[in-house]
């Protein structure tokens, strides 16, 4: 796999409108940060931003550039996949779905010659205050560093990825969230034997191996293995600063702290903006007490824009190829699957279908809830509609189904426990909108400018390509519509 600086000069050279560079001192521990991306996020852009002189935790400019916003859009995503930007629609999700079916064992390379290694710090050198930790909402208590843990079965070899949090909490101490998944199930497994867990929190790396942690496999499963799979490289592992052969960590990583999770040891940590764009309540979480932090020599450092555009995408993309899949199993004719920003790619999935049959819509509709259980409300289109085009989808409501017909409301299912709207824990009510055409009765038909007066009439053949530049376009975000 490529580094992280390969990705950002792949951007600089092929795409630059998708990189922006800041040379002005900023400081992400005091939300300078997030409110510039904010201000770019309110214009509609989602670059991602390399901020090449953001400030430590001691007010310092750090020798770590700070890399954000990666994820912010699927062309991004696209290209680190080694596709092209235009296939950043349902092409990207089932490249992806279809990727997670490989596995490649990871190949070991000795400690010396991995990059991630090229400098050590351990003991009192390993302080987190000389990263350039990222502050990113009004109630968060401190900076977090929100990347992927690596956790290793204590009796097993094989090691999970996951993203998680991890609160600054001193010099060398952060408070890890984990939810009930396998990561916790591996840290549980230690602190049973009464040991300390391992972890290593890979902080910076190209964005393909970020996007391989977002498999969800079965407990047991190897992720190194799988991010291979995904990345179409076996993946680089080295022996950790720490733990040595005992705990192998990406050798191409740009950097990475290595600490353990003593047992028995819960400290108080968020609130958090969570991706529902609300804040997450404060809980007694694991301690991650740091023990070294490794890096490359030119190392950056990353972070996520948490509650914002990649957050959302990260979120959606591995499950949209999924749950397509899992349609076409009962619905042969769906045509696409679209987890919509209007619900932080998870809430609201959008699902056009080729109607062959009247109950196919349900049928389609209950399969995308039954396959991924963070959805809440599902609206399926007929195949002339764009699901990735919302106004397109929302349109079809309006005009293609009467609601006392076409709306059924599923009770007690389960759901997201974040949403703040849901009163009992994880049980939630979900929403079917069946927005498609009737079959075997007359429908309207719908308005259109005849297709061979569109391919002929070339609007350049008329109009300069000044005049047509000076034209606002009203798809901007910043224009109403
Ligand atoms: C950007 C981002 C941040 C996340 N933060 C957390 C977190 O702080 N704690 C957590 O338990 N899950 C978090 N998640 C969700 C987990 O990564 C996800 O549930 C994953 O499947 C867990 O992996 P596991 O099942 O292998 O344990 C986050 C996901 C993303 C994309």
């Amino acid at each position: 796999m490529d580094s992280l600086a390969d990705f950002l000069r792949h951007l600089q050279r092929e795409h630059p409108g998708e990189i922006l560079e800041v040379d002005r001192p900023v400081s992400p521990g005091s939300f300078q940060v997030t409110a510039l991306l904010g201000h770019l996020e309110s214009r509609g852009q989602f670059p991602l931003v390399l901020f090449r002189s953001a400030r430590n935790l001691r007010g310092e400019v750090s020798s770590f550039p700070l890399v954000t916003n990666v994820f912010a859009t699927r062309e991004k995503c696209a290209i680190a996949m080694g596709l092209e930007p235009e296939s950043a629609g349902l092409a990207l999700s089932l490249d992806f779905a279809g990727r997670l079916q490989r596995r490649l064992p990871p190949g070991k390379l000795a400690g010396e010659d991995a990059p991630v290694h090229e400098v050590v710090r351990t003991g009192e050198d390993a302080d987190l205050r000389d990263l350039p930790l990222v502050r990113h909402h009004e109630m968060d208590p401190a900076p977090y560093v929100d990347m992927v843990t690596v956790f290793r079965d204590p009796e097993h070899p094989f090691y999970n990825l996951a993203f998680q949090r991890n609160m600054y909490k001193g010099p060398r101490r952060l408070g890890l969230y984990m939810a009930p998944r396998h990561s916790w199930q591996l840290c549980k497994r230690y602190h049973e034997r009464r040991e300390p867990a391992p972890v290593a929190i890979v902080v910076s790396h190209h964005p393909l191996f970020f996007l391989g942690c977002l498999n969800v496999q079965p407990f047991g499963t190897d992720d190194y293995e799988v991010v291979g799979g995904v990345s179409g490289s076996a993946l680089r592992i080295t022996p950790s600063a720490t733990w040595g052969e005992d705990f192998w960590v990406p050798a191409d990583a740009d950097l990475i702290i290595e600490g353990e999770v003593p047992p028995g040891l819960r400290e108080i940590e968020a609130p958090f903006g969570e991706w529902t764009g609300y804040y997450g309540p404060q809980r007694l979480s694991a301690v991650v007490e740091v023990k070294a932090i490794t890096h490359r020599r030119q190392a950056c450092f990353q972070d996520i824009f948490v509650s914002h555009r990649e957050n959302w995408i990260l979120g959606g993309i591995p499950k949209e190829g999924d749950v397509f899949n899992a349609i076409r199993g009962v619905v042969p004719s769906v045509r696409g699957v679209h987890f919509a920003f209007s619900g932080n790619c998870r809430l609201n999935c959008y699902v056009s279908i080729e109607k062959q049959a009247e109950g196919q819509a349900r049928q389609a509709a209950l399969m995308a809830l039954a396959s991924c259980d963070f959805i809440k409300n599902v609206i399926v289109v007929d195949a002339d509609i764009d699901p990735f085009n919302e106004q397109e989808v929302l349109w079809a409501v309006a005009t293609r189904c009467q609601p006392h017909e076409a709306v059924d409301i599923i009770r007690d299912a389960k759901g997201s426990p974040l949403d703040p709207s849901v009163t009992r824990e994880t049980a939630t009510s979900k929403m079917i909108i069946d927005a498609t055409m009737p079959k075997g009765r007359p429908f309207a038909s719908r308005t259109r400018v005849p297709a061979e007066a569109l391919k002929a009439a070339r609007i350049e053949d008329y109009v300069s390509a000044a005049a047509l530049q000076a034209i606002p376009c009203c798809w901007d975000s910043r224009r109403s519509q």
